[in-house]
């Protein structure tokens, strides 16, 4: 009954905010076609990413888990001319269909799709200078997530904001005595940004087509 009105509600809010937009909906049928899970963020929370994107002036945006390059092409389109985006996908299926889907979107020059465990690509930017980036978003696998924001820090400029998606896990986000990986790398992700001196951070908890989640905001400091 609430997963209904939910979904009604971003009906609603899509059909007013979220114009219908061939070229993504070409994306989300392009993926599911080749088999990959639908878990996309929703219409709504792509446009809250861009819209973030655009607040934030981006210039340069890192995103850590591609699958078909829905959330990508949000964040590409959010980016002024001669701006550039960098996504991180280990499937090195996902990867080439987000290459196709990013082409799609004539985003080609402008957004990189790097194959490999995120893990190791962060390694690999760090050591060879590349960033700071303006603004990260975090949606990879979620045991990483700690391991992403370390290196996402080392990846910023003060200023630089850092989103990580799905950090309310329905709930059990507040469930101290869970044993799930995923629930575990998002407390401990929730933890790190508590204790960490050079960011502000807050969760925006979401409902709509993609049931009970979060949004996980964070700033890094001035002076950082
Ligand atoms: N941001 C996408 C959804 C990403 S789903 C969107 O909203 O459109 C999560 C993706 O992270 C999957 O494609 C998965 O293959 C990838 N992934 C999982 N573990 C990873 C890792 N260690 N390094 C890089 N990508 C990873
Ligand atoms: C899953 C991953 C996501 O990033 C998401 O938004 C929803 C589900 C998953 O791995 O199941
Ligand atoms: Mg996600």
């Amino acid at each position: 009954m609430l997963q209904e009105r939910w979904t009604a509600v971003d009906g609603y809010i899509g059909a007013h905010l979220v114009p219908t937009d061939p070229v993504l909906d070409a994306v989300l049928r392009v993926s599911a076609d080749a088999g990959l899970p639908p878990i996309s963020v929703s219409p709504a929370q792509g446009k809250l990413l861009h819209v973030l994107a655009r607040a934030q002036g981006a210039r340069s945006i890192l995103e850590i888990g591609t699958l078909g390059g829905y959330s990508a092409i949000w964040l590409g389109r959010a980016l002024p001319p001669g701006g550039r985006l960098m996504t991180l996908e280990a499937e090195p299926r996902h990867a080439e269909v987000a290459r196709a889907n990013l082409a799609r979107a004539g985003l080609t020059d402008v957004a990189e799709v790097r194959p490999g465990p995120a893990q190791d690509t962060l390694r690999r930017l760090h050591a060879a200078g590349d960033g700071p980036f303006d603004l990260i978003f975090i949606d990879a696998d979620k045991p990483g997530y700690p391991d992403y924001l370390s290196w996402s820090l080392r990846l910023s400029r003060p200023g630089t904001m850092i989103v990580a998606d799905n950090v309310v896990r329905d709930g059990a986000v507040a469930d101290s005595a869970s044993t799930d990986a995923n629930v575990l790398g998002v407390r401990r992700y929730i933890e790190m940004m508590a204790a960490e001196p050079r960011i502000s951070a807050t969760v925006i908890q979401t409902v709509g087509s993609k049931g009970y989640d979060g949004f996980a905001l964070a700033v890094v400091l001035a002076g950082s």
